[in-house]
């Protein structure tokens, strides 16, 4: 099986609203990845699905390297223009461009839902060494209609486009038992860690924007949504969200089932 569809399209025409609008992570989930996977500067660390390449830029400081494997050319671009050492690839989770053995961590941020998960869970154990590891990381937002008045009315807006999208091919956390049924990994460790991102009304819309289920819209129905969530927030020149980081650490099993 290939990319999902909606993915190509949803991802390819969005690296600069994704650059703008979207979260990066919450700083103790990085330092519980890199201490839990006992990452050092000697460490090679593999982001895979990078985007505009959120978990590189938060990594490179404090591992040895970071290479990038992301299918969409656009994001590549973006990514190689503002990290220019990080080297960045063209691929996908279910066929990675890298050697057997070649890295001591993959990292996924936001990005697992949409693999195969048996192929990609097989090509991650493949790539990392034998004492390798990795982390599965999202943001949810825990914002509620007491912080954000106007949240109800956004979700009203948007729920049929959302809903009509389908589900992503590894979603609602079906993933965890596909995961666990290959028996690469060891059992998966959860951490819950909060944070907060201020965003400029016009960076807000450009988040919704990027929601791969927006982008797949026609032009007129995306632009009318748009529109409408504009008026919703007109008045709140800075929008801050809060997020749950949820992070999901595994190693590599050293000796297979
Ligand atoms: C929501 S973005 C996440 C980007 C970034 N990792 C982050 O933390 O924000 C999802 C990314 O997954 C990529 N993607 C989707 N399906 C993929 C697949 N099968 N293999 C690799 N990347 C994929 C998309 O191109 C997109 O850049």
């Amino acid at each position: 099986m290939g990319i999902d569809p909606r993915a190509v399209s949803g991802f390819s025409s969005v690296a600069h609203a994704y650059e703008r609008g979207r979260p990066s992570y919450s700083d103790a989930a990085i330092a519980r990845l890199v201490d839990g996977l006992d990452l050092t500067a000697d460490s090679s660390v593999l982001d895979l699905a990078a985007g505009t390449g959120q978990l590189s830029r938060l990594l490179r400081g404090r591992v040895g390297c970071v290479v990038a494997v992301e299918p969409m050319s656009a994001m590549r671009s973006r990514m190689r223009a503002s990290l220019p050492d990080v080297t960045v690839l063209d691929g996908t989770a279910e066929d990675i461009p890298l050697a057997d053995r070649e890295v001591d961590a993959v990292v996924v941020g936001e990005a697992f839902h949409w693999f195969e998960t048996t192929t990609a869970t097989q090509e991650i154990a493949r790539v990392l060494k034998r004492s390798g590891g990795i982390a599965l990381l999202w943001n949810t937002p825990t914002w509620t209609v007491e912080s954000h008045p106007w949240l109800d009315a956004l979700r009203r807006r948007l729920a049929p486009h959302k809903r009509a999208a389908g589900a992503y091919p590894a979603g609602e956390g079906s993933w965890q038992t596909a995961f666990a049924r290959t028996g690469l990994f060891e059992p998966l460790q959860h951490v819950e860690a909060l944070h907060e991102q201020t965003l400029g009304r016009n960076d807000f819309l450009a988040q919704i924007a990027s929601w791969s289920w927006m982008a797949n819209l026609g032009f007129d129905q995306r632009q009318a949504a748009l529109d409408d969530i504009d008026v919703l927030v007109r008045g709140h020149e800075s929008i801050a969200i809060p997020y749950r980081t949820d992070l999901h650490l595994a190693r590599r099993r050293t000796t297979q089932r």
